[in-house]
């Protein structure tokens, strides 16, 4: 690394680079361009990535939740890797508030983020940024559409 790594969100027109973020840090196997270009294009997507000159090095992704009683949103911070090479060197602190700013901008009030209590890396990483746990007993359920 050269200089200290840049950070920024990605926009419509990023799509090449949004494609090798996907393969690279998030070590999505199956890109559609056509998803990353929607994704792009929706203000309530949000996409920061880490460079250095023009390597990422780590990126996080989420969305703004809006709700039908109050214009104030909230976040959900889906995703945030740091390539293996890169870690603890406080790339993934960097994106985290660099999601947390992206989603104050667009409107939201709060962030959550779904996590498991054997990721350690990641939720130390939470912690150490200010999350703390909403309650004791939250279980995150999903089932097919
Ligand atoms: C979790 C992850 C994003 C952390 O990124 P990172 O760049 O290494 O994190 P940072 O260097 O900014 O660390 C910030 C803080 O998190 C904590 N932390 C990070 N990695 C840790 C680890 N392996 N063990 C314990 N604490 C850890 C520390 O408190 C650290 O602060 P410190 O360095 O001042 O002690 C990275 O390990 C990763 O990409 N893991 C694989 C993907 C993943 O699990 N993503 C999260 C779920 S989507």
């Amino acid at each position: 690394m050269h200089d200290a790594p840049t950070l920024r969100r990605l926009v419509p027109g990023d799509d090449a680079l949004a494609l090798r973020v996907a393969r690279d840090v998030h070590e999505r196997s199956d890109v559609d361009p056509a998803a990353i270009a929607a994704f792009l294009t929706d203000p309530l997507c949000l996409w920061v990535v880490s460079l250095d000159d023009d390597e990422p090095l780590g990126a996080a992704l989420g969305h703004v939740l809006r709700r039908p009683h109050s214009l104030r949103a909230d976040a959900l911070l889906y995703e945030v890797d740091v390539r293996a090479p890169w870690r603890r060197r406080g790339v993934g602190r960097r994106l985290v508030e660099s999601f947390v700013a992206a989603a104050r901008g667009a409107g939201a009030a709060e962030v959550w983020v779904p996590t498991t209590r054997s990721d350690a890396a990641a939720l130390a990483l939470y912690l150490r940024c200010g999350f703390t746990p909403l309650h004791a007993d939250d279980t995150l359920l999903a089932r097919a559409t």
